[in-house]
């Protein structure tokens, strides 16, 4: 194992969407850094932008004190994807190579990028461009190829399956069906866990293809069984969703409906689920991400995200990472389980 190196000066940077828990894992990462290996912590503003514009300021041990619990992130952030268009930053210099030259200036020794598949994307090609970077994976997305999980996903699911519990009162009570489409563009895996922890009816995925027909038969057979009520979980992301509506729910809404003569109504979550604070799970997850990361970089182990993998933090490469997703897969254990309970998946 190569040697310990102490009093680096490093940047962090949270990029992509915000999601509980960016703040416990910036305090992990500089807690320890300072602590243990008295580095220098660089906090760079709104993602990739900050790295851009050469706007950051130091952040000191106090700073990092009382936001742990905090939603959102201190340093902002954005979906700056510097790589991508024109790639054109101040006068005309191409914004990767402002990104080098900033991250020269800075004097940095290394740049921490907290974000999804995209920031993992983006610190590959910094990496490759001869910066030393690692990645700290979060989304409530959950489809971080790589890792067992991301942080902000746990909170994610318990917010999403509260709302699922809080709608079964009114679908029971008028005898409904209610529509609750959360996100995951590309992976269902929010609407999987929330779908199995509150007792969804129906779940619905963007890794499979659903059928209305099935749907509706699925759904009339239960008012047939005395069960008068269904709760319909969706994820934004669904494959054949009717587009020419505002949300994917309620174009499904007036499917059912068409299909069923029964009376639906439709939720869709939104940026509720990202918001506030991080759950307990998510807290611990985040700030031994941030730890490891640390320790990471006092081993100079660059050009690796951390990861968990059977609870165990380790890390892997960010080639290997990027431009790959974690989706559901059709035979997921949990996707049988439940079709086994008697849940619908539309097929
Ligand atoms: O953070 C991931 C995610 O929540 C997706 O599920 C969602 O589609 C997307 O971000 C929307 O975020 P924004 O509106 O900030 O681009």
């Amino acid at each position: 194992m190569s040697k310990i190196t102490k009093g680096q000066r490093i940047g962090i940077l949270t990029a992509g969407g915000d999601c509980p828990g960016l703040n416990a894992a910036i305090r992990g990462v500089g807690k320890t850094a300072i602590v243990k290996y008295d580095m220098k912590l660089m906090g760079i503003s709104d993602g990739f932008t900050g790295m851009i514009n050469k706007e950051y300021t130091e952040l000191t041990e106090n700073d990092l004190s009382g936001i742990l619990t905090l939603g959102g992130t201190i340093l902002g952030t954005s979906r700056e994807k510097p790589f991508k268009g024109s790639g054109k930053g101040k006068n005309e210099i191409s914004k990767p190579v402002l990104i080098k030259e900033h991250y020269e200036q800075m004097g940095l020794d290394c740049l921490v990028c907290i974000g999804g598949n995209g920031t993992m994307k983006t610190a590959n090609l910094l990496s490759q461009e001869g910066l030393n970077v690692i990645g700290i994976p979060k989304t409530i997305d959950n489809d971080v190829w790589g890792t067992d999980l991301t942080f902000g996903f746990d909170s994610a699911v318990n917010i999403a399956t509260e709302a699922i519990d809080r709608l079964h009162s009114t679908a029971n009570s008028h005898k409904r069906i209610m529509i609750i489409e959360l996100m995951g563009h590309n992976a269902g895996w929010i609407a999987l866990y929330s779908g199995i922890a509150g007792g969804g009816d129906v779940i619905l995925i963007p890794e499979i293809d659903y059928k209305e027909e099935k749907i509706a038969e699925y759904l009339l057979n239960r008012v047939e069984g005395n069960k008068p009520y269904s709760i319909v979980v969706v994820a934004e992301g669904i494959r054949n969703a009717v587009k020419d509506s505002c949300s994917v729910a309620q174009s499904l809404s007036k499917k059912i409906y068409e299909l069923t003569g029964l009376e639906t109504r439709e939720t869709v979550l939104g940026y509720i689920q990202r918001g506030g604070t991080p759950s307990p799970m998510d807290r611990v997850l985040a700030t031994r991400y941030g730890a490891a990361a640390a320790d990471m970089i006092a081993f100079k182990n660059y050009g690796k995200m951390v990861a968990i993998k059977d609870n165990n933090i380790v890390s892997v490469p960010l080639a290997d990472v990027s431009g790959k997703l974690k989706l559901v897969e059709h035979d997921n254990p949990m996707v049988i389980q439940a079709q086994n309970m008697g849940t619908s998946f539309g097929i």
